[in-house]
This record gives C-alpha cells, structure tokens and sequence, in this order.
C-alpha cells in the first residue's frame, strides 16, 4: 500500500447500491485498490478493483482480503428471493456480522453498512426486527469507526424487476414532492446518493459508532460538501 493512498472492500457489490458505490470510490483518487466479494462472475468495473468470487458461508476462509483501510457491505435479500426467513437472515445479519467482526480482526479503520429506515431489534416485522439486531449487534462489536446508513425506499435502476418497490417507486415520485416537514424522512431515496454518502463519510475519519438516517443521508450529498465526492 502506497503511504496516502487507501485500499476498500466492498460486499454487495453486485446490487443497487453495491454497484454506484463500486462506481464512485474507483474514480476516487484516495483508493488505490478495491477488493470486490462477489458470489458470481461479473465484468471488472474499473482496473483498481479485483474480483473475488467467493462462498459466503465461508467468508473467514478470505480473511486476507479484509487487511484494508475501509469495509463496505451492501449486503441485502428479500425473502421473496430467499425462499426462506433462515436464508434472509444470512444474508442480512450473519454475513455482515462476519464481515464485520474480520474487518476487525485484520485492523480495518471503518466498516459502513446500509440496513435500512425502521431498523429496530424489538420490530413485530422480521425484516426491521434482523435490521435492528444487525445494528445491534455491530454496535456492541466496538468497531474503530462504525456508520450505519438507514435509508428509506431506494429508487433507482434494478436489473431485477420488484413489482411492489417498483410501485412504491412510482408512487414516491409524486408523493416525494408532499413529503414536506415532520413527513420528510420518508421520502425515497436514489441508491446513487446513498452510495455518495457512504462514499463521502469514508473519508471522514469520524470514530465511534454512527447512524445516518434518510434525511440526513439526503444532506450529507445535498451539502457542498457533496462536490468532494
Ligand atoms: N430496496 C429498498 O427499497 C431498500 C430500502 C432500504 C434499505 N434497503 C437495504 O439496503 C441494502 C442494499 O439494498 P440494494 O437494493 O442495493 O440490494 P440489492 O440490489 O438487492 O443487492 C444486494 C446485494 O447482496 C448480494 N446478495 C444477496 N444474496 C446474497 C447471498 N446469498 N450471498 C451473497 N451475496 C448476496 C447480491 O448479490 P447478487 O447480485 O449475486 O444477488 C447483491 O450484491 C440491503 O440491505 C437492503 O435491505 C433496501
């Protein structure tokens, strides 16, 4: 690793947010390196990343790769694709917590995951309740540096297409423009500026344990210092 320059890796890779996120920190001048954890083969999006095909219920196999300055995991299923509440919550709790604890193990500054809005570990929703005690859980790690990215509805272009979200994704766009005042955190939210603000706070050297919700991931790219991204 060269003395300014900073090395990544990032799971979820593949996904909406995965994808601008890849997109943006490889134009980024302060990474000279970004390893890309992925279950299936994919074209090499910039010559700074590399890719790792890899099994996921075997991820301390790859400990090696995880002796870098900043871990992304946009790691995130539906159980609709899951076929089942078990496999879900693989995907959604046990693969960042592994990624999590090896970021530690192998030194990582900064770990960064998107769970999602309503996250909360005691949810009557299995879904908020495995994003909550994902958060939970990362939270008592007593990582370095620790940002959780609680976005709303996510919109943007999906190679998949999800009916519901799709709809949701409609409706959003009207309903965006009402969503004024104390109804604010609900709009939805572009993938892309999901992935500018976990690019941006990266490079914040910000320590502890951090949550970002929707609104305030919409500003951390809606301020100037969004042109530094
Ligand atoms: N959809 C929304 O409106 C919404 C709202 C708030 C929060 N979120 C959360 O935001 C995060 C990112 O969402 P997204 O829409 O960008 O996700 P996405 O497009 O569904 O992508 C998910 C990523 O996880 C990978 N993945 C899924 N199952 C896997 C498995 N069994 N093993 C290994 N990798 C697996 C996918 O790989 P493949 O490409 O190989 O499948 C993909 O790279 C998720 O945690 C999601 O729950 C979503």
């Amino acid at each position: 690793m060269s003395l300014n320059k900073k090395t990544a890796l990032v799971l979820g890779a593949t996904g909406l947010i995965g994808k601008e996120l890849v997109n943006i920190i490889s134009e980024k001048e302060e990474y000279e390196k970004i390893h890309l954890l992925v279950r299936r083969p994919i074209e090499l999006p910039s010559e700074i990343c590399e890719v790792h095909l890899v099994n996921f219920d075997e991820l301390p196999k790859y400990h090696e790769l995880f002796k870098v300055n900043d871990v992304f995991c946009c790691l995130g299923t539906t159980i609709k694709k899951a076929r089942s509440k078990e496999a879900f919550r693989k995907v959604d709790y046990e693969y960042p917590v592994e990624a999590a604890k090896l970021a530690k193990e192998n030194g990582a500054e900064t770990f960064l995951i998107v769970t999602a809005m309503g996250a909360d570990s005691k949810s009557v929703f299995f879904y908020n309740r495995v994003k909550g005690q994902v958060e939970e859980t990362l939270n008592k790690l007593n990582l370095p540096s620790l940002h959780i990215f609680r976005p709303s509805l996510l919109l943007g272009e999906r190679e998949e297409f999800r009916f519901g979200e799709k709809l949701a994704e409609r409706v959003s766009g009207v309903m965006n423009k009402l969503m004024i005042g104390p109804l604010r955190p609900y709009r939805g939210i572009q993938a892309r500026k999901v992935a500018a603000a976990m690019a941006f706070i990266a490079q914040s050297n910000k320590k502890g344990n951090n949550v970002y919700h929707s609104h305030q991931i919409d500003s951390i790219v809606g301020s100037s210092e969004w042109k530094k991204v």
